[in-house]
């Protein structure tokens, strides 16, 4: 085990999905924006009408500067953030799939030059070759996604891969179509947002709603589309996590799903409203309120997928506190739950408090604070004030009437669904259920 990020009030997880549903909106954009712009810029060179090429102009400066520095910082953000919240996940998962980012990152390099090339040759070298810049870039951005999807897909159902441990057996697993198509999806809807609101800023009214138009019929169809392709990718989840999420193992998920749905219905009238029937509608306002809702629509419907992972960071392999929950023989990975159970966890922490004298109560509860933020911590926050499941006020609930009453309710951890099992042998036990007695009484 790594040292633990430890973050008052906050909790890593918060930061980590903060950062992450903010990079969903460049990051879509950058896959899904560049298919509506080749389709704009197509109709331009071949009906002759360069009043087109205004929105064009726009739509890929606001691509690369919201992509490109805005994206791009926030994507470097998710890696530091999941490295230092779970660096033996990310380990685990580089030491699978370090080719598979190897090659989305060729793709993102010939992205990268493809939308400065194209940005800086507009209007500078002939129609022809400049579309073929547009096409490059599309492909490009959109194959990042297809690797990328694996991974992730991976994550949640990672399939014959456990038996195997092939690379493509995890990466082409049940659930990677489904999310393939519904982000492919999405990207087209998320696309069409931006590309509306950057159309109604275009100064020749007739050709602003036109472009209106046909953006916000991009956009319908995108999260038309979306909305099949994310009930097939429900339909295709692992048992465990349908439960979870669908049949109200963890009520909260199911109430992040009808956020999502609801933010998607205020998204697609908005798009009949203000993009098909009143495209004079659809200024720089309506767009500013209908970015915040994708935002929170996008928080609420990512924050599902993660969820129900739950009590997993690689469903099957690892636990969200990072312990490995089984054997994967085709990997030589052995898990650690028996061993901690048998050795004792904090004697396996290389980096743990030193001289801990376990006669000394000041000790006991540093211990026993230590091993609570390593098995708790990535799901709760210690601190009663906190914002994620703070656990004194979880376990106040429960009404511990003694240290040993928690130490009872750590055996059965496991068998919440959504809880790994206490790993840990009995003074390891002893000594958090000390501490969070402790938290509970202050
Ligand atoms: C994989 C994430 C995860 C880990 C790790 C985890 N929990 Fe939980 N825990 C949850 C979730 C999710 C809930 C449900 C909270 C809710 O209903 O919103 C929960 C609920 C609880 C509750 C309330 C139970 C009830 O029936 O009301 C307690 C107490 C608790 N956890 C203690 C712990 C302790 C102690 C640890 C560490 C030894 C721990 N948890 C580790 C995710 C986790």
């Amino acid at each position: 085990m790594y040292p633990f990020w430890e973050l008052p009030f906050f909790t890593s997880g918060i930061v980590i999905a903060l950062i992450a549903t903010f990079h969903i909106l460049p990051c879509h954009l950058a896959t899904g924006a560049f298919w509506f712009n080749v389709y704009i810029e197509r109709k331009s060179v071949k009906e002759n009408r360069p009043e087109l090429m205004e929105f064009i102009k726009r739509y890929s400066l606001l691509i690369l500067v919201f992509c490109f520095v805005i994206g791009s910082l926030s994507g470097v953000g998710i890696w530091f953030a999941a490295t230092v919240a779970s660096p033996r996940a990310i380990s685990a998962l580089i030491h699978n799939y370090v080719w598979g980012w190897a090659t989305e990152w060729v793709f993102f390099l010939i992205e990268i030059a493809a939308i400065y090339v194209y940005y800086y040759t507009l209007g500078r070298i002939d129609s022809k070759s400049h579309l073929m810049l547009g096409w490059l870039y599309a492909w490009a951005a959109w194959i990042s996604m297809v690797i990328i999807t694996g991974i992730l897909a991976f994550m949640l159902s990672p399939g014959e891969w456990v038996n195997t441990g092939g690379f493509f057996d995890g990466f082409f697993n049940q659930t990677y179509w489904p999310q393939l198509f519904t982000r492919t999806a999405f990207m087209i809807g998320i696309a069409g947002v931006y590309a509306v609101i950057v159309a109604s800023t275009m100064e020749n009214r007739k050709v602003r709603d036109e472009v209106v138009r046909k953006a916000a019929v991009w956009g319908i169809t995108g999260m038309i589309a979306g909305a099949l392709f994310s009930a097939w990718y429900l339909s295709k989840m692992p048992g465990p996590a349908k439960e979870l999420g669908l049949e109200g193992g963890l009520p909260y998920l199911q109430a992040m799903l009808k956020w999502a749905g609801i933010s998607y219905l205020v998204v697609l009238v908005w798009f009949v409203v203000c993009g098909l029937i009143k495209p004079q509608w659809s200024g720089k306002v309506s767009g500013i309120l209908i970015l915040i809702v994708l935002f929170l629509g996008i928080g609420a419907g990512e924050g599902f997928r993660e969820g129900v992972r739950r009590p997993y960071i690689i469903a099957q392999y690892m636990y969200d506190n990072q312990i490995v929950a089984t054997n994967i023989k085709a990997k030589g990975i052995s898990s650690e739950v028996d061993k901690y159970n048998n050795e004792g966890f904090l004697n396996n922490l290389y980096f743990r408090p030193d001289n801990i004298n376990m006669e000394s109560q000041t000790d006991r509860l540093q211990a026993g604070r230590v091993i609570a933020l390593h098995q708790c911590g990535n799901c709760h926050a210690l601190d009663i004030n906190a914002k994620l499941r703070p656990l004194p006020a979880l376990l106040a609930n429960l009404e511990p009437e003694s240290p040993e009453d928690i130490a009872g309710f750590l055996e059965a951890l496991g068998d919440y669904p959504y809880m790994p099992p206490f790993a840990g042998n009995d003074d390891d036990r002893a000594a958090v259920a000390e501490y969070l007695f402790w938290i509970v009484r202050r």
